[in-house]
């Protein structure tokens, strides 16, 4: 679908770039021509990721640990990768921390822990990037990665949704603020893609795995090389002019649990046939 140097004038950093859907997405984009910086806590996976990415496109990919609740450790992570290869253009907020619980069991350190990775991580790095795309004239390009519960909201995962949704109106109202320097910024809501990180806290149980298939109009969960090439495309200089704007790539999933009478999918023909007599009849 893409030109393969399609992102060849892209440096893009990406927090959570060394696992799952982050790692994904800088596969891609370094496939796709980009310099990649990924940044998670992990200095030795990120190491290995950045060796696997690298050997495998033949890009540069740079792995620096830093914290996203750290503001120093995020000016010390853009100042290496600048140095490294003179500017940087795009940002991903991919990072995130997430389990499920009941809210009246969490401690508030437990909701502080989330809050802090999802909401003040993504504010962090996208403040960083602001200042420094605004001071030297750069039109920067931001994504971010939220959820589709960030629309619904959704119980027991409460201190991700509240974050997510304070990230989704990050990116439309920056949208509105940071357009007049050029600075473009959207975000994607995925619904569900295998994650070793998302699976083993949010899917404990396979029977889970299948019961969320169930409610998902395409009948399956997300492949990382959709989810990555939707990225690309909206990293990409193609997508100009979508600024301020969630897309959601879930197979109908968020929709599918809002439609009131989706749930009529369980009824066979047979009980098709019964209703259409009895509601028939009800009308005469
Ligand atoms: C209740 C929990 C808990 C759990 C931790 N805590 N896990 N409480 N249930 N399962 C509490 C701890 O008891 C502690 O509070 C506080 O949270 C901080 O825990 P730490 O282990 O010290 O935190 P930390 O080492 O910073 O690790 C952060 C983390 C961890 C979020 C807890 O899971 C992590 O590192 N996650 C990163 C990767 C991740 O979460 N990936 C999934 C993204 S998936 P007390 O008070 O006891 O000290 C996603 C997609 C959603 O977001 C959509 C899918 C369809
Ligand atoms: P993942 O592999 O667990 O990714 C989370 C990443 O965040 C890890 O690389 C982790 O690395 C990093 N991270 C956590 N805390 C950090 C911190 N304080 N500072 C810096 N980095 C930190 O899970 P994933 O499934 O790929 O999730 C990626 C993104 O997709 C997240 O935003 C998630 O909410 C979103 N998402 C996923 C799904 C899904 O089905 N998988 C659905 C909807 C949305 P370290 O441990 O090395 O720090």
């Amino acid at each position: 679908m893409f030109k393969t140097d399609l992102l060849k004038e892209k440096i893009i950093i990406i927090t959570g770039g060394g696992t799952g859907l982050g790692k994904s997405m800088a596969t891609r984009m370094s496939e796709l021509g980009a310099k990649i910086i990924i940044t998670s806590r992990k200095q030795d996976v990120l190491d290995q990721t950045a060796k696997e990415i690298s050997d495998k496109t033949g890009n540069p990919v740079l792995p620096i640990a830093g914290d996203v609740r750290n503001y120093q450790d995020i000016e010390r992570v853009l100042g290496a990768a600048i140095e490294q290869f003179g500017q940087v253009n795009g940002l991903i907020n991919n990072a995130a921390g997430n389990f499920i619980s009941p809210t009246e069991r969490l401690s508030p350190k437990a909701f502080d822990t989330v809050v802090d990775i999802v909401l003040r991580g993504s504010y962090y790095w996208t403040l960083a990037m602001g200042k420094y795309w605004i001071e030297k004239h750069i039109k920067g390009t931001i994504i971010n990665i939220v959820t589709t519960y960030a629309f619904t909201g959704s119980g027991y995962v409460v201190p991700s949704a509240v974050s997510k949704a304070g990230v989704m109106n990050l990116t439309r109202s920056l949208a509105a603020e940071w357009g007049k320097y050029g600075i473009r910024i959207n975000a994607i809501a995925p619904g569900p893609f295998p994650t070793p990180g998302a699976w083993e806290r949010l899917l404990p149980d396979p029977r889970m795995e299948q019961k969320l298939i169930n409610r998902i109009p395409l009948k399956r969960v997300g492949e990382h090389s959709e989810l990555a090439n939707l990225a690309s495309y909206l990293m990409s200089d193609f997508s100009g002019y979508i600024h301020g704007e969630v897309i959601t790539i879930d197979g109908g999933e968020w929709l599918a649990g809002a439609g009131q009478f989706n749930w009529l999918e369980m009824v066979t023909p047979e009980q098709w046939d019964e209703i259409r007599e009895k509601t028939k009849k009800q009308k005469k």
